[in-house]
Formats: C-alpha cells, sequence, structure tokens
C-alpha cells in the first residue's frame, strides 16, 4: 500500500475567499454569477482563465500517461493545449449532390472574403486530413476562429450564418475533429446494418448515413432493391434522442432509424419471431458515455470538478455496454469501442477485460490501423499495456491513494467503487490482447480534443458462453407507427391515383407516426424489413426514414382537392415513380420560380406551360430542371429522366399562381448551387 502526494487548493481558495470579501458583490452580480454557474461553456469561463488548473489532474495524468511524454516540456504542452478554446472543424456530406460545388465555394477565397468584407483576413479555412481513407480525404476542414467567436463576433456574422445554413441543410456539419474518426475506422458501406449503441446527438451516425448514401442514384431502380441495410441510432436518453431525430433529419435519408434503449440490454431482434433469424449487426459503434475529460478544450467546468472516482463507475457501465455489442455483432463484423476520455480506466481496462472474458480462444482480435493514419494531419499513439489503480481518499478528496492489486488491503476499502476489471493485465495478458493496437490521440499533438479509439474485429464465434446474448426478451410494446398501406389504405390509394405513381413504387416502405396519417416517411428496404420483422414490437421506435408526404391542413372533399402534398425531403425517392403533376422547365424558369418564390400565370412567357397549368387541378405540383424538355408527356419515361433530369423542386398550383413550398434549408442549397442571392 502507498499512500500519495497531498493535493492541496488550500492557498487558492484562501486567497479568493481574501478577493471575495474586498469586494462584496451586489445582487445583481451575484445572479450573474449563478447563471453562468448553470451553464457550461467557454462563454461563462472566459474570465476565469486562471481557475483551468487542477493539480490532481495534472498529477493524475502525469503518472497514467507518462509513457507518451518525452519530458515535464512536452507534458505541460499538453496540459496548455486543454486549457485552449477549440477550432471550429467541419465535414462536408458525402452524401449531398452538391457536395463538389460547395468544396469549390469554401475553398474559393474571393467567395469567403465577400462573405467577411473588411475581416477577410483574420479567418482562415484550410482542410485538414484525419486519415488517408480516400472516401474521407477531402471534405473535412479547419476555421480558425473557435465555434463560439464566431457566433458572438459580429463582424464575422455573415460568415457564420452561412456556416449555420449550411449545417441547417445538412451540407456539411460541425464536428470535432478527431470524434470523426471512430466511424471512419469502421468504414461503412450502404447495404450494411449498422448500430450505433450511444449515438446522440448524432454526429457520428450522420457519417454512417453520408456513407451510404454517397453517390445514391435516385433515378435507378434497383437502388431501391439494393438499399437493404439500415443505420439503428440508439440513445438512452429520450430527450437526447429527440434532438438527435432533428440532428439526423438535416441528412434526408430513408436509412435512418432512430430509437432509445439501455444500450447494455439491447433485445435480440428476430426478424418475424423466428429465433433462427436473430439480427446480428456488420458494423457496431459503442461510442460509450465517459468522463469526457479528454475534450476540457469544449468542457472547460471539468478542470474544477474533475476526479478519479467517476471513471469507476463508468468503468461498469462501458463495459456492459461493450459487451453487448459484441453480442449483437456478426461474426466477421466490426465494433468500434471510444471514449473522449483519457483515463485508462474507461479505455484500455474495458477493452483488456472484454478480451479477457470473450476471446479466450482468439474470437476477437483487436486490430491494427496505424496505416490508416499515415501521411494525415493526425498523430495516432499506441493504446497503454499498463496503468495504476488511483482513487481519491474517502476522507480528504485532495489525497489519491494507490492501490497496487486487489490483494492490496486498501482493496477491502473501495471494493465496492472499483471492479477488479479496472486493474491492468499481466504483461503476459496485454501482449496476447494486443492492447497497443489501442489508439489515442492527444490535444497538442493535431490542435484536437483527446480520443480513445479501438476497432475490435470478431473473428468467431464466441465458444466460452452465450453470456453476450443473454437479455431479458419478454418486453413488448405498441407499434409506435402504422404501415401505410395497411392502416391507410383509402389514403395510400389517393396518392397513387393523383401522383401517378408507377405500381412497382415499393409502397410497403411508407409509415406514418400518426393515427391521422398527418406526415408520411419513405423508409429503406433495410428498415422495412427491420421494421416489419419486429414482430413483437422490441424496438422502442422514434423516428425513422424520410418524410415524403404531408396532409394538407385545410380540408376539402372535392374529387379535385389535394389531401397530401409531396414533400421537398423525400422527392428524390419518388421522381422515378412519378408521372402525373411534373411540369419539366428549362433553368430560366427554375431560377425565376426559385429567385421570386412565386410565379404569376401572367409571367410565365413560355404558353405550354402556363397552359397545362391552367389545366392541372390545384394542389402540389413538382417543377422538373431539365436539360432538354420532353417532346411530350408520354415521352418523359425513366430513360428522358436519366438523361435529362438536374434538379426537382415541390411547389403549389394556386390558379393564379404557383408558389414554391420548401423551407429555408432547402432554399439555402438551391441558392447556392444557382447562384442566388436573396
Ligand atoms: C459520448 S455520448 C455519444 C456521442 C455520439 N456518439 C456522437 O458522436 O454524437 C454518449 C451518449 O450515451 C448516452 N447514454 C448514456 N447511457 C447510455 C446507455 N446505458 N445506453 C445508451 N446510451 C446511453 C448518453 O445519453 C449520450 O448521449
Amino acid at each position: 500500500m502507498e499512500k500519495d502526494k497531498l493535493f492541496t487548493n488550500k492557498k487558492r481558495k484562501s486567497d479568493k475567499k481574501k478577493q471575495n470579501e474586498k469586494t462584496k458583490p451586489s445582487k445583481e452580480q451575484i445572479e450573474e454569477k449563478n447563471q453562468k454557474k448553470n451553464k457550461a461553456g467557454w462563454d461563462n469561463i472566459i474570465n476565469f482563465t486562471n481557475e483551468l488548473k487542477n493539480e490532481k489532474f495534472e498529477y493524475y495524468y502525469k503518472t497514467q500517461l507518462s509513457e507518451y511524454f518525452k519530458n515535464e516540456e512536452e507534458f505541460q504542452s499538453f496540459i496548455n493545449k486543454l486549457k485552449e478554446k477549440l477550432p471550429s472543424v467541419f465535414r462536408i456530406s458525402r452524401a449531398h449532390p452538391f457536395k463538389k460545388n460547395f468544396e469549390k465555394l469554401i475553398t474559393d477565397e474571393n467567395y469567403i472574403n465577400s462573405l467577411l468584407g473588411e475581416k477577410s483576413n483574420i479567418v482562415k479555412v484550410s482542410k485538414k486530413i484525419l486519415t488517408n481513407l480516400p472516401e474521407w480525404k477531402d471534405i473535412v476542414y479547419n476555421i480558425n476562429i473557435p465555434r463560439m467567436e464566431l457566433k458572438k463576433n459580429s463582424d464575422l456574422s455573415k460568415f457564420h450564418k452561412f456556416i449555420q445554413k449550411s449545417v441547417d441543410s445538412g451540407l456539411i456539419s460541425r464536428q470535432e475533429a478527431v470524434s470523426m474518426i471512430p466511424p471512419m475506422l469502421l468504414n461503412t458501406k450502404r447495404g450494411e446494418k449498422i448500430f450505433d449503441m450511444c449515438a446522440a446527438p448524432g454526429s457520428k451516425t450522420a457519417q454512417f448515413l453520408e456513407s451510404f448514401y454517397e453517390n445514391y442514384n435516385f433515378l435507378n431502380k434497383k437502388e431501391y432493391l439494393n438499399d437493404t441495410g439500415f443505420v439503428l441510432a440508439n440513445d438512452f436518453n429520450a430527450k437526447r434522442a429527440y434532438m438527435m431525430v432533428h440532428q439526423l433529419k438535416r441528412l434526408n435519408t430513408a436509412g435512418m432509424v432512430v430509437i432509445c434503449h439501455a444500450a447494455q440490454l439491447f433485445p435480440n431482434i428476430f426478424l418475424n419471431g423466428d429465433i433462427m433469424k436473430r439480427v446480428q449487426y456488420d458494423k457496431i459503434l459503442a461510442d460509450v458515455p465517459c468522463s469526457s475529460d479528454a475534450v476540457m478544450r469544449k468542457l472547460p467546468h471539468k478542470w474544477k470538478n474533475w476526479n478519479s472516482k467517476e471513471s469507476y463507475s463508468l468503468h461498469n457501465l462501458q463495459l456492459q455496454i461493450l459487451k453487448r455489442g459484441i453480442g449483437l455483432l456478426k461474426v466477421g463484423g466490426e465494433i468500434v469501442y471510444s471514449t473522449c476520455s483519457l483515463n485508462p480506466i474507461e479505455n484500455e481496462a474495458v477493452v483488456a477485460q472484454v478480451m479477457r472474458e470473450f476471446s479466450q480462444d482468439d474470437e476477437l482480435e483487436i486490430l491494427d490501423v496505424n496505416n490508416i493514419f499515415k501521411g494525415s494531419d493526425i498523430k495516432r499513439h499506441n493504446g497503454l499495456m499498463k496503468w495504476k489503480i488511483m482513487i481519491e481518499d474517502k476522507n480528504d478528496r485532495n489525497k489519491l491513494l494507490v492501490i497496487n492489486d486487489i490483494n492490496d488491503p486498501l482493496y477491502n476499502e473501495f471494493s465496492d467503487i472499483i471492479s477488479s476489471s479496472a486493474f491492468p493485465p499481466n504483461e503476459d495478458e496485454s501482449k496476447k490482447f494486443k492492447l497497443f493496437n489501442c489508439n489515442r490521440f492527444f490535444p497538442h499533438d493535431s490542435d484536437t480534443s483527446g480520443f480513445f479509439i479501438t476497432v475490435i474485429k470478431k473473428l468467431k464465434p464466441i465458444s466460452s458462453q452465450d453470456k453476450s446474448n443473454k437479455i431479458n426478451e419478454k418486453i413488448e410494446r405498441k407499434r409506435a407507427f402504422e404501415f401505410v398501406n395497411e392502416k391507410f389504405e383509402s389514403e395510400f390509394k389517393w396518392i397513387y391515383d393523383y401522383y401517378g405513381i408507377d405500381n412497382d413504387f415499393p409502397g410497403e416502405q411508407l409509415i406514418t407516426f400518426s393515427d391521422l396519417g398527418k406526415k408520411i416517411n419513405f423508409i429503406s428496404k433495410g428498415v422495412c424489413d427491420l421494421l416489419k420483422g419486429d414482430k413483437r414490437n422490441q424496438l422502442d421506435l422514434q423516428n425513422a426514414g424520410v418524410k415524403l408526404f404531408k396532409k394538407n391542413k385545410q380540408k376539402g372533399d372535392s374529387d379535385d382537392f389535394c389531401h397530401y402534398r409531396i414533400c421537398q425531403d423525400g422527392l428524390m425517392y419518388l421522381i422515378p415513380y412519378m408521372h402525373k403533376r411534373l411540369f419539366y422547365v428549362d433553368k430560366e424558369i427554375f431560377v425565376e420560380i426559385l429567385t421570386k418564390k412565386e410565379l404569376n400565370y401572367n409571367d410565365i412567357k413560355d404558353e405550354n406551360l402556363k397552359n397545362s397549368l391552367k389545366e392541372a387541378k390545384a394542389g402540389c405540383v413538382i417543377f422538373v430542371h431539365v436539360k432538354k424538355k420532353p417532346e411530350s408527356i408520354d415521352k418523359a419515361d425513366n430513360k428522358y429522366l436519366v438523361e435529362n433530369f438536374i434538379d426537382a423542386i415541390c411547389c403549389f398550383n394556386a390558379n393564379i399562381k404557383v408558389t414554391t413550398m420548401i423551407n429555408k434549408e432547402h432554399e439555402h442549397v438551391f441558392n447556392l448551387k444557382y447562384n442566388i442571392i436573396q
């Protein structure tokens, strides 16, 4: 047993007390301070940078992470970096049809300067290469200004608005650089079954969806049949799961599913209730809840209340989640375990225990991904092979105790907090598990946050037990949604008739979450198979797919009434199957309606268009921007579309005029694409 240093903050506390006595704060000041306390971001701490200090934290990590620092100077540069605000980083969506145009804009100095005016010299946008994987190589950008400053500085407001609108419209996602690495290492592809176990707020889930829908050919009906995968995004916290729906909706993808479960107890889904058809996942991400001390650059309040104890309770939950993940993974599949914690208790210790329990016969392998970082802007380090067990003294939380092993008499005092699995493996075990293949990232190396990431491959069925699959399967719940073709037959038929939808449109992939069928979502084939197969409603479904139809708020029962309008979000999924209410237009008219947001019949020079609009019933219509207009409507078949289609936009035909029916997010994308200044 070894008692370690005493860490006192006493001197600093007494200085502060004296200071406080000198200047008694007013009521308003107290209130302001309380408000600041309630929030936890840089905003609130900016005037208290001296408080970004914690001797216990420094000592703890100087001990645990000593092998990563050549000398004291390097350790201090690590600590100092943790005190700096993070640069802003964003990623262009691989799935967005406008991605190339956006890349051109963001790398065009003149364009950026036009958004910055006189302050043009202070903002620098530069590419950041996180891995050498070609799919992810050219889409991540660094802005040298921290996020909050971008938001607050009125000189940068036009630039900030541009970034914010691009985020809202799904063109880009803002995310810390190293936090993008876990999904990159899973290298997911369309058709795979992906499970994101702890997904909110959904930044990594968005990456999976972006990889699914890259180069998706909406005009090719075969794509729909091949879209057999899904991205299942789960979070235990219902509020956060709800927020995640909002975050993922931006991407308008049919393969998205959001659910709300405790990941460690995630149920087995048996397709059609068949015990032989347990859903197993190709790729799983376990980006588990953690102490987050590697992201103090984002969460400066962590400096004040950091303690080592938190890691021990998180260790147990993290272990349960990873074990469940491995149970759900198919043989040949890969799981990434990641945290934004620096602590080996939440990192290597969790991975080591899983290897110990589940890989007695080499069923699992920690993959070596070192090569993926060669030539990138990111420095990677091997995982730790050993660490120490240190914890606060129960009587003095400024004192750290070191417990050597489970036979240490001191362990009795803490065995309710510290699991035996938190202790480091012996040297042979560490080597056998290949803990060196775990990946660590430090803030001072590449101007990022810190991160811990491990890729584990399941090589064979886990023979020692089936422990990883033992879950209470009894839960049954009411289905949160309905298949439109089953419950809303007349609405379903109306939609097909009104819009002239081909019979081969996968109508069974339309679902609604409301009894009245107010909104109708389109889901991918993979999501449909999963939801149809989940006969016992084991999945606590929050949302799925992309919005395709919305019920008209006005009431009307004439034959001509437009009961459901098409939503721009899902329009592309319908285009190749639709034959009525499409109006083919050239660029001039398309840009005109986008710019003015409405076109009076009297202003339409194209007589054919004007007449056909007059003839059409009032209601939703689609303006399709094409290279060459079809000779007649009958000639506008799929072949014609493939050769001529450029864009499509939802509009409303109101007998004397046509108005656009798109939200400001879609508007932003069209404005950028067609260079429209509003
Ligand atoms: C590190 S965050 C995930 C960040 C997310 N992967 C991203 O990149 O946007 C951990 C998440 O786990 C959730 N969580 C906590 N306990 C959980 C549990 N038992 N099962 C599933 N999710 C849990 C938290 O609500 C939190 O949203």
